[in-house]
């Protein structure tokens, strides 16, 4: 062969095995690529020599699938019709380990093989995942030919419990966004949905011994409009909003789940989280007074009272509860109950004393432990929020670990089954791009790539200690989701970052070879109508600070097929504009636009970022008061060229204290500046007040100070959630320290819920 033929030959070769990549998320524990292709045609029979009941459905399922194309009805048959024909053979063989399986695709078969329904059903989604992602529309296109590589995949998943949560008290979802819900989970072989029916907002499951719960536990007179903490005071929409689903609608949802391999855990919260309950029924409180179905969102104070009625109560519901769901598990929630009218109940203080407990933390572990009795006498576990470890753990309980991972370190320590869903990475309520271009949330930051990051085994534990560990979650609290398209939006494509980190053992794990998967698994949430978030084209930026106060700033996306352009004059910028290629260099203030590309198509929307460089870009300062839920992200907040976002204060420093505030700085030599800016946020509903005056000092020698610059802001106080970004100019002074100084707004109280004092929220100081 000459060396240009052998040169092409080669370049075929290649291109006949990579026209299929080998898409799959989550991406199985073994691939290995071979060349040619099976093509399902009428020449094609699929075989299913024995199988039980469950397998038979879930053959069915995958010809009802593909029966739409390849020009024949498919039928399952017990062995081949004639020896010439093709063949898909899914064979059992019993020593297949649960949800594993096998599959081999030469070009004349495909050889599935498992010992379980469940371990078939995800050789068949894995299956799916190897054709276009035009295989999930309803109906596929006659044209579509159904050709899948030659691949042989051996799989099985990491972890037992792969959870998905759904909370359907804040807003209320339908059964057919709950079934889209779960055909997405199915896909990427999710086995758990955690369906939180009952909160303070509303009761959502019908209950037929207590219909009030329903009638009255499933409407509240109205709704908390914007973030809690955007309008002060609080706005409400003046518009009652409820909804609940029947038993028949729930046992509806747990069919449609099983048909999928999915458990619903159904979680009924007690003792807190309740006020939807008492709203129906006022004997369930300690002071028995009738309250309303809450309008808000938080932490309330009336909670279930754990008098003997309260008991008969909550037992009447876990029968019915437990009738409709099959779990193994029933949720009781847990978390998040305050003691306050625990403290002051005569009734609740005489129980302490009767069962020798030792305050209402006790209390509280009584509380669960009596409904686990109950729960197990029904042959079922609970599990519980963390919270259930503080006052003593109920001894067969599993521990759902969700502030942070420490909950669920202590629980595996003490020998008890633990599900990972730290806020950090598993709470889909967060933001997932930058704030400033997404819908409100709740808050935090939660980017896919973070998601990607999860390990839900904690380094602290052995061997041993690492077997309680049974999965993860990721939970979906619904406060400021309103819509299905917006619970779509916060929930996918996140779910199959949180899927890869359940299925794929963490050495095949690979964040590199997901980004490239993701176009494609995009397209899959497009054809079945999902609408997937697309921050994974959006610009990020990081900076850090370089010598000279320069800083320098790093533009990327998450899509590795996309290019960057940009502008530093404020103009629009389009593919023509210049490439960004590595890192800016940002040696003056400037405003940056950039815009992704792929394909020549813009991708994801403008990004737009002010930049701030100054004289003391990237350097340290002092400041005094600060307040520990406010730090800014790092020790150089003030000075790291971005100015924090309105719709979060994870970028601002809070300053709160009984003097007034002050940020010092000191320059290396005597510096001239003349002008000082820095921005203020606003937030009244979080005690963030405005600084009525800013006092510039300076000094030569860091004790002798004099005034230089004065700034009255009073007029600037208001109710509203806003930045302000004063800048104060001054005759020009050469100086070594300069002190900002705020004046302390001082104790706020115009907020009955927030009342202290006041917290100044301050970022990016700039110095010229
Ligand atoms: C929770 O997020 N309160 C469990
Ligand atoms: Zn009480």
């Amino acid at each position: 062969m000459t060396s240009l033929r052998k040169f092409l030959f080669v370049l075929l070769t290649l291109s006949t095995i990579n026209c299929f990549s080998i898409n799959i998320i989550p991406y199985p524990q073994q691939i290995t690529k071979n060349n040619g292709q099976f093509i399902i045609d009428n020449q094609t029979d699929i075989i299913l020599e024995n199988g039980n009941p469950a397998i038979k459905m879930v053959v069915s399922q995958f010809i009802d699938k593909i029966n739409t194309v390849g020009g024949s009805v498919f039928k399952i048959k017990t062995e081949k019709s004639n020896q010439s024909r093709k063949s898909i053979v899914f064979q059992l063989v019993d020593s297949f380990k649960n949800e594993s399986y096998h599959i081999q695709i030469t070009p004349r078969s495909i050889l599935i093989q498992a010992a379980k329904a469940n371990g078939f059903f995800y050789a068949i989604q894995t299956l799916y995942q190897l054709f276009p992602a035009n295989i999930y529309a309803n109906k596929l296109n006659k044209q579509t030919k159904l050709t899948l590589p030659c691949v042989e995949i051996s799989d099985y998943p990491r972890f037992k419990y792969r959870g998905l949560h759904l909370d359907v008290s804040r807003h209320f979802f339908s059964v057919n966004e709950i079934k889209k819900y779960l055909d997405a989970m199915a896909v990427r072989k999710l086995n758990r949905f955690h369906w939180h029916l009952t909160d303070d907002q509303g009761w959502r499951i019908e209950i037929k011994k207590y219909p009030l719960l329903t009638q009255i536990g499933s409407r509240r007179d109205e709704t908390l409009i914007g973030h809690y903490y955007q309008n002060f005071p609080q706005k409400y929409d003046n518009t009652p909003y409820g909804g609940f689903y029947t038993q028949d609608e729930a046992r509806e949802i747990v069919r449609y789940a099983a048909e999928r391999f999915i458990t619903v855990i159904p979680e009924i919260e007690m003792p807190g989280h309740a006020m939807a309950a008492i709203a129906a029924y006022p004997f369930l409180s300690c002071t028995q007074e009738k309250i309303k179905v809450a309008t808000k969102w938080g932490i309330f104070e009336d909670v279930f009272c754990p008098r003997d009625t309260t008991f008969s109560f909550l037992q009447d519901v876990l029968t019915e509860v437990i009738s409709i769901f099959p779990s193994e598990y029933i949720h009781i929630g847990g978390d998040e109950c305050p003691k306050t009218r625990w403290e002051k109940c005569e009734d609740c203080q005489n129980i302490i004393k009767t069962h020798n407990l030792i305050d209402e933390h006790g209390l509280q572990s009584y509380f669960v432990q009596r409904i686990e009795k109950f729960v197990n006498s029904k042959g079922r576990k609970i599990i519980g929020w963390d919270e259930i470890l503080e006052g003593g753990l109920a001894p067969n309980a599993t521990v759902m670990s969700w502030r942070g991972i420490q909950g669920g370190i202590e629980a595996a320590k003490a020998g008890h089954d633990v599900i990972m869903t730290p806020g950090t990475h598993c709470y889909f309520d967060h933001y997932q791009g930058n704030p400033d271009t997404q819908p409100i949330a709740i808050g935090g930051f939660t980017p896919l790539s973070k998601v990607y990051s999860f390990e839900p085994v904690p380094a602290e534990l052995n061997a041993n200690e690492s077997k309680y560990i049974i999965g993860a979650q990721a939970n979906v609290w619904t406060e400021y989701i309103a819509s299905d398209s917006h619970l779509e939006y916060m929930t996918f494509p996140r779910v199959s970052a949180m899927a890869e980190v359940l299925w794929t053992l963490a050495a095949n794990k690979d964040w590199n070879r997901f980004k490239q998967n993701m176009p494609k698994e995009i397209d899959r949430y497009n054809v079945q109508n999902i609408n997937a978030a697309k921050v994974f084209y959006e610009i990020q930026s990081t900076i850090k600070a370089l010598e000279n106060n320069k800083l320098e700033l790093v533009l990327f996306t998450d899509n590795p097929f996309s290019k960057i352009y940009y502008t530093l004059d404020g103009t629009i910028p389009n593919n023509n504009s210049k490439l960004y290629k590595s890192n800016l260099i940002i040696d003056k203030s400037v405003l940056l636009k950039a815009q992704a590309y792929a394909n020549g198509k813009k991708q994801g929307p403008l990004y737009v970022k002010p930049l701030i460089q100054s004289k003391i870009s990237g350097e340290k300062y002092k400041v005094n008061n600060l307040n520990s839920w406010y730090k800014g992200g790092s020790e150089f907040a003030l000075t790291n060229g971005i100015i924090g976002s309105t719709k979060t204060t994870n970028d601002w420093v809070g300053l709160t204290g009984d003097n007034d505030h002050e940020v010092l700085y000191e320059f290396d030599k005597l510096t001239l500046i003349k002008e000082i800016s820095i921005g203020i946020l606003s937030v009244p509903s979080l005690r963030g007040l405005i600084s009525p005056e800013i006092n510039i000092f300076t000094s030569t020698d860091g004790n002798n100070y004099s005034q230089t610059a004065n700034l009255n802001l009073q007029n600037e106080i208001t109710n509203e959630w806003k930045i302000i970004r004063p800048k104060i100019i001054f005759t020009p002074i050469q100086t070594k320290f300069v002190k900002v100084v705020f004046k302390n707004a001082g104790m706020f109280t115009g907020n009955n819920q927030k009342n202290g004092k006041s917290i100044l929220l301050i970022d990016e100081l700039s110095i010229n």
